[in-house]
């Protein structure tokens, strides 16, 4: 047993901000190009800060846990600093995760990237770290 530490468990087992904003400030939908899973990350801003953030997602657990933390990763932090939270923070705030399941969280990762390219897409603004999004 324990494939999955008590945090990823936690996460997993009680997710953090499922759902869908409905006047949300940015959406963003990526899917796996190892499996086809897809996840949907959507974000309110305000002044430049991540305000909320909610996702929803055909992943399994481990990209369950992962949207979970991501997104309480990224409330509350400007959108620049939202930026630096990578896959691998994402795990490593999880405690890890098994090696074959690394790439779900990648689901998490790029699906917050592409709802920040969308949010900074319709109000013209350009960040570090989203060159080749779309
Ligand atoms: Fe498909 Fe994790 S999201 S195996
Ligand atoms: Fe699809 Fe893991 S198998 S993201």
């Amino acid at each position: 047993m324990g494939l999955y530490n008590d945090t990823v468990m936690d996460h997993f087992m009680n997710p953090r901000n499922v759902g869908e904003i409905e006047d949300a400030d940015g959406t963003g939908v990526y899917g796996s190009p190892v499996c086809g899973d897809m996840m949907q990350v959507q974000i309110k801003v305000k002044d430049d800060i991540i305000t909320d953030a909610k996702f929803k997602t055909f992943g399994c657990g481990s990209a369950i846990a992962s949207s979970s933390m991501a997104t309480t990763m990224i409330i509350g932090k400007s959108v620049e600093d939202a930026l630096e939270v990578s896959n691998k923070k994402i795990i490593d705030e999880l405690g890890g995760l098994p090696a074959v399941k690394v790439h779900c969280s990648v689901l998490a990762d790029h699906a917050i990237k592409s709802a920040i390219y969308d949010y900074a897409q319709k109000n013209n603004k350009t960040y570090k770290g989203l060159e080749g999004f779309d």
